[in-house]
This record gives structure tokens, C-alpha cells and sequence, in this order.
């Protein structure tokens, strides 16, 4: 941006276009319908980004119809800085519209120093969401999750203290990260005699990582609960971005961040190979990897991130074609398994 930039940042007003694309899958047995496709607040909304890139990224999203936004207290960097960065621009744009959203937070990761700032404690979940609301300016979040199984504190006081959130009105419903099938069945039990709606199980999975077809799915059918995908075009990999080269402003480029070249480089002739199957179906390798995931019944949305509203837009597009013929996921399967 250019420091005489005169550009007047206008108010904003949803489209009035903003469902009328968009895909709502129920998640597992629950009433709550969520976009085929959500945006999650990992990376590019920290106090190293741009703040008017969110803003741009935040209002394309809702326009699209994304209705699900997806946070956790330490997504920055710094810690905290995402929800901060999210409370503020929900202020400006977003408040008239909070009905309209299905916002998440989640706690399990190191967030504080100490031995209350980390894992599965209730005094740790409790003081976490407090925090995050507090940050985000909101009064309540529609899903708490915890955000991967702790092995040492007791199951029953991490789903008590879920519980105790829900009936504190912090939280409508609840979810679980990262845990593994025996844990969410185990979970899924003890939220059931608590009568509390536990309805998303948040777990990484895309063509290049498929640990979740070895029980989760089906543990998550059995119990009625949904499953979001995240990381589904595994941080980029999934694109066209890295097929000429690495740019710039790419994940791989950046420092603070989980992707770097050498995962890339590893993968780059299968990412060509799988690129080539998208183009004979028209469309993108990110369309692509999307539809694949969006074409399984327990998938109830796909959780992606941007670095910018143009990767949005591509992306929503993967909606216009989401069938599979059995060659088609046949050599898919040649190349995600190595
Ligand atoms: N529960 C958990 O433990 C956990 C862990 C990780 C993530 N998550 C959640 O899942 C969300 C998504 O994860 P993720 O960001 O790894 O997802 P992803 O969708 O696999 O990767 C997003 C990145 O891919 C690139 N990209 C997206 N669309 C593109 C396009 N059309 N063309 C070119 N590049 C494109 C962008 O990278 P560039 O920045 O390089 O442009 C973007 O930042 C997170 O924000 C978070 O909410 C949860």
C-alpha cells in the first residue's frame, strides 16, 4: 500500500447474495448445520499479519457464506493475538451478525506459563475460555473445544469441566482435537451421561494425511458426531502455489510456521501428478482437495485457511463439482499413500 493511499475503508454490509452458493452439512446428529467450507484463524490473523488483509479475508469469508470461524487462545503469534485481532474486527463488522456465526475457540496447547497453562486441567479449560471471550469481546462461543487428549489428567474432570462451561452459558456446544478413536469414544460416553452437546471432533486430514480412516470416522458415526477437517490442503502443499517455485509470501517462505521445504520437496512430484487429475476434471488442485474430502457423508465441513480473499474464492468454487468417478479416486489413492 502506497503511503499517500487515500482509500477510505467503507462499512460493511453483508451480501445479500451470501447463501445462496454455499453448502450447510449437518454436523453428525446435532441441529447445527455448518458450511461445507470454514475458515480457521491459524495462521494470518496474528500481530505479525496484516491487519486489513483479515479484515478483507474475514468480510469475503462471510459474503461467501462461511459462517463457521475457527480460533484457539494461542493462534497468533503472538499467543492470543488472533482472538485479539478477531474480537476487534467482529466490533467493526461483524456484531450485527452474531447470530448469523458459529464462532470456536479452543484450549489444550501451552498458552501461559506455569503448571495452569497447558493440557486438560479444569482450572486450565475454565480460566482459558474466560480469556479468550474476553479477548474476542464476545459473551459466549458457539463450540469449546478441548484441543488434544492430555494423558495425564483424568478424562472425567476434562469433560466435567466442558460440561460445567456449556451450563455456565460460555459455550453451546463442545468438541474435541487430535484425540484418537479409543479416546473420543471414551470422551463421546462420559459427555452423554452429562447431557452435554458434544457434536465436532476436529482432526487433521487431506489427501497427504489419512490417519483418520483407521477408526475415527467410524467411531464418530457411531456416536453421531461430526468430524471437520483441517489443515485439508495440508498448509498449501494441496495448490498450485508451489508447482513453479516457492513464492514469497507462501507459508514455506515465512518463518513461524509448521511448513517448510523439505516436506515440499518431498512431495512436490506426487503434488504435480495430483495436479494433472485436477485439471482433467477442471478444476484447481485446491478445488480438488477439498471435493475429496467434501465427498464423504461424515465429513461435515472442511476447515481451510487464506492468506488472501482471492484463495477463498478459488477455493468455495470446489462446491461446483464434488463427484469422483472410481478411477478418478483410485489414482488419488496411488498417490496419497506412499
Ligand atoms: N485442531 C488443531 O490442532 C488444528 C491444527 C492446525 C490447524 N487447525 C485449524 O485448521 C485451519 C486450517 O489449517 P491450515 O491453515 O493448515 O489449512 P490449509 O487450508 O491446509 O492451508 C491453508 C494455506 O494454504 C494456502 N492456500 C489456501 N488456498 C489456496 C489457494 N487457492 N491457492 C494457493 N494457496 C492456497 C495458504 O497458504 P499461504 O499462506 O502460503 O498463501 C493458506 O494459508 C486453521 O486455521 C485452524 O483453524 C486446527
Amino acid at each position: 500500500m502506497q503511503i499517500n493511499d487515500k482509500t477510505v475503508i467503507k462499512d460493511y454490509y453483508a451480501s445479500p447474495e451470501r447463501y445462496d452458493a454455499m453448502k450447510y452439512n449437518r454436523s453428525g446428529k446435532s441441529g447445527v448445520l455448518l458450511p461445507a467450507i470454514s475458515l480457521g484463524l491459524w495462521h494470518n490473523f496474528g500481530s505479525v499479519d496484516s491487519s486489513h488483509t483479515a479484515r478483507k479475508i474475514l468480510r469475503t469469508a462471510f459474503d461467501l457464506g462461511i459462517t463457521h470461524f475457527d480460533l484457539a487462545n494461542n493462534y497468533g503469534p503472538s499467543y492470543g493475538s488472533a482472538e485479539e485481532n478477531f474480537g476487534t474486527l467482529f466490533k467493526k463488522d461483524f456484531k450485527n451478525y452474531r447470530d448469523e456465526l458459529f464462532i470456536a475457540t479452543k484450549a489444550g496447547y501451552d498458552m501461559w506459563p506455569g503448571p495452569y497453562g497447558n493440557w486438560g486441567s479444569r482450572k486450565y479449560l475454565t480460566a482459558s475460555l474466560d480469556q479468550s471471550l474476553k479477548r474476542m469481546g464476545l459473551e459466549y462461543v458457539d463450540i469449546f473445544y478441548h484441543h488434544r487428549p492430555d494423558p495425564e489428567t483424568p478424562l472425567e474432570e476434562t469433560m466435567v469441566a466442558l460440561s460445567d462451561i456449556v451450563r455456565q452459558g460460555k459455550a453451546l456446544y463442545v468438541g474435541i482435537s487430535n484425540y484418537q478413536p479409543q479416546e473420543t469414544a471414551a470422551a463421546a460416553k462420559l459427555l452423554k451421561e452429562l447431557r452435554v452437546p458434544f457434536i465436532l471432533h476436529q482432526a487433521r486430514y487431506s489427501i497427504f494425511d489419512r490417519w483418520v480412516e483407521d477408526g475415527l470416522l467410524d467411531t464418530l458415526s457411531d456416536q453421531g458426531v461430526g468430524c471437520i477437517a483441517f489443515s485439508p490442503l495440508a498448509q498449501g502443499m494441496l495448490t498450485d502455489k508451489y508447482l513453479n517455485g516457492i513464492p514469497a509470501d507462501s507459508r514455506v517462505a515465512k518463518n513461524f510456521t509448521y511448513l517448510d521445504k523439505n516436506q515440499l520437496q518431498e512431495k512436490l512430484e506426487k503434488i504435480r501428478e495430483l495436479a494433472n487429475i485436477a485439471d482433467q476434471r477442471g478444476q484447481k488442485l485446491s478445488q480438488m482437495a477439498i471435493a475429496w474430502l467434501l465427498r464423504q457423508e461424515q465429513i461435515s465441513s472442511v476447515l481451510i485457511g487464506a492468506s488472501s480473499p482471492d484463495q477463498l474464492r478459488e477455493n468455495v468454487k470446489a462446491l461446483d463439482q464434488l463427484k469422483f468417478s472410481d478411477e478418478e479416486l483410485k489414482l488419488i489413492d496411488s498417490l496419497s499413500t506412499s
